[in-house]
């Protein structure tokens, strides 16, 4: 599978949940992730992310190996997004800032 990362957070730019040939984005306030049983690991959504936030599972940096879960915990409950909307407003303040988890609203 391939799993969202830190770096989405309070960006969300969605530019990634249009190439997803199995709809398996699922959405929060501030944040995406990947349906681990859903995805087909295609790839395709990767080089869309301006944020650099997507990784297959097995090419996780060490420091972001704990959205591996929150990725599957959290498709659970977020509804499906398929459609690319607009970034968060402050999208672009808010990439590369690093520890953002503390942001993470669910
Ligand atoms: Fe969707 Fe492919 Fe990305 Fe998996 S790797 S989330 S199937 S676009
Ligand atoms: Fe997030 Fe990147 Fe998609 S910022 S919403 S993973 S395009």
């Amino acid at each position: 599978t391939y799993v969202v990362t830190e770096n989405c957070i309070r960006c969300k730019y969605t530019d990634c949940v249009e190439v997803c040939p199995v709809d398996c984005f699922h959405e929060g306030p501030n944040f995406l992730v990947i349906d681990p049983v859903e995805c087909i690991d295609c790839s395709l959504c990767v080089a869309e992310c301006p944020a650099d936030a997507i990784y297959a599972a097995d090419q996780l940096p060490p420091e972001q190996a704990h959205f591996l879960e929150i990725n599957a915990e959290l498709a659970q409950v977020w509804p499906v997004i398929a459609q690319t909307r607009l970034p968060l407003s402050e999208a672009d303040a808010w990439i590369d800032r690093g520890e953002k988890l503390r942001y993470l609203e669910r």
